[in-house]
């Protein structure tokens, strides 16, 4: 008997005999020579048969054994530079083989291109590639580092309700679902509203689930159903919510590299932007932002590209805008004082200028954008109030939500970073539905 190992640890046990218990990625044979790439959930590892050290039956059912086959394999571990592989370095010699089931008919997903609606129709065999396994792998680690930063610096996990009465963030993303004798009920959009009753009673608090937004945009951004955290902290102002939050991204950012090295550089991920990830971010207002815009628009002599940044004062930012912001940081950079009429009813007005909130997003560099949304959040009931009436909310559903302004209000904060587009910047890919291991969009549920 051998140690079974997993390949994420095969360095561990170079000149040792191994078992590998997985499947059959991908299958060579070149004369004497068999080479099996091996994944087994941990790693993907090249194992060589060689005839002349294996019985003859043995070798001609690896010579043939179909791609995806399960199998148990044994042999030695030896360094090899070019060995292919996750983490690679390493090959194993084949000592023994077999078989647990042979797969019979052609793997859906075989060694060449393929259509990425094909992909996704067959997503739950498609997160077996490397790519795909590799973002996954990393979103694992991105959502323990999120759990473990929030701990160690304060903060409770707190449930929030997927079934909801009332609009969060707009009523046009809406999912809604008949509710018994209560009328209809919406998935949530955010967890924030109850994220705001906890402080009070435990100053700082995260939620951590799975949001729903209607989004009728066919957007590589938006997904309908997204993980989002998020965090709300107690006595705490517009500038002392950026400070957590670039805190919480850099150590974000920091585990991947230092956990997620073999899977980064499986994705052919250029790290040395990840690694200026480090506080502080640089802070610029909505007005210089737009500012900066102009100034890119009017160096941009393609026509097309010109029209796509147009934007006057009081419009969101668009994919293009916060694209071309970025790209002139080399971190992420907060953008703070959106106007008032482009965000939710909870945010804060300026001092003197309640055109204008204290609102703050944060945007991803290398053209990936907003990852996080957030702000400071109205203290005062009469005016909150007013917001609710100003954005045609149901005042019955929100009784609750007013009357924490009532009982001990205090100037309070908070953010929500989405976690498909966090870990689509750490990987560098294209498209959110990636980042998901079965992704929701205007026109998947399937499967
Ligand atoms: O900016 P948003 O809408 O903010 C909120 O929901 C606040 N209630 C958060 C808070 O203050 N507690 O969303 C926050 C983040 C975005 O920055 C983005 O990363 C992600 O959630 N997000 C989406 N991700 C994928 N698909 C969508 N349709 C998304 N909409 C938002
Ligand atoms: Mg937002």
């Amino acid at each position: 008997m051998f140690p079974v190992i997993r390949v994420e640890q095969i360095g561990d046990y170079e000149g040792q005999e191994v078992t590998i218990r997985g499947w059959v990625y991908n299958r060579t044979h070149k004369g004497k020579l068999v080479f099996l790439l091996m994944r087994d959930g941990y790693g993907f590892a090249q194992c060589v048969g060689f005839k002349n050290d294996l019985p003859a039956d043995l070798f001609d059912a690896m010579t043939r054994i179909p791609q995806e086959s399960s199998v148990i394999v044994t042999g030695v571990v030896r360094a090899d530079p070019r060995a292919p592989g996750i983490p690679g370095g390493y090959e194993v010699g084949i000592t023994g083989f077999e078989v647990v089931q042979a797969v019979e008919g052609e793997y859906p997903i075989a060694l060449k291109e393929h259509g990425v609606e094909f992909l996704l129709d067959n997503r739950h065999l498609w997160i077996r590639t490397p790519s795909q396994w590799a973002v996954l792998r990393v979103r694992a680690v991105v959502i323990a580092a999120i759990h473990e930063w929030l701990a160690d610096n304060g903060f409770i996990h707190m449930d929030t309700p997927i079934l909801t009465p009332a609009a969060c963030e707009g009523t046009t993303t809406l999912f809604g679902t008949e509710y018994f004798d209560e009328g209809v009920a919406y998935l949530a959009q955010s967890g924030q509203l109850y994220n705001e009753a906890n402080i009070f009673a435990f100053s700082r608090v995260y939620c951590f689930g799975p949001t729903f937004r209607a989004e009728k945009s066919k957007t590589r951004r938006h997904l309908t159903e997204f993980w989002m955290v998020e965090p709300e902290i107690a006595f705490c102002d517009l500038d002392g919510v950026m400070e957590i939050e670039e805190q919480f991204v850099s150590h974000i950012v920091q585990t991947a590299l230092k956990k997620c090295a073999p899977e980064l550089k499986a994705l052919g991920r250029d790290v040395t932007a990840l690694e200026r990830v480090t506080p502080p971010f640089p802070r610029i207002s909505y007005d210089d932002a737009l500012a900066m815009l102009a100034e890119i628009r009017a160096q941009t002599e393609d026509p097309e590209a010109k029209a796509l940044l147009d934007i006057e004062w009081g419009m969101d930012f668009g994919s293009p805008h916060e694209t071309a912001l970025t790209k002139k940081f080399d971190k992420p950079v907060f953008v703070y004082g959106y106007p008032t009429a482009v965000k939710a009813f909870y945010m804060e007005p300026w001092p003197g200028r309640p055109e204008v909130c204290k609102s703050v997003d944060l945007l991803a560099p290398e053209g990936y954008g907003e990852i996080i949304g957030g702000s400071e959040r109205i203290s005062d009931p009469d005016l909150l109030l007013q917001h609710i009436h100003e954005h045609n909310l149901p005042e019955e559903a929100f009784k609750w939500y007013i009357d924490l302004r009532r009982y001990g209000s205090v100037p309070h904060s908070g953010f929500g970073l989405g976690v498909e587009r966090t870990v689509t910047w750490i990987c560098g890919i294209d498209h959110l539905r990636e980042a998901i291991a079965y992704p929701r969009m205007i026109n998947r549920v399937y499967p």
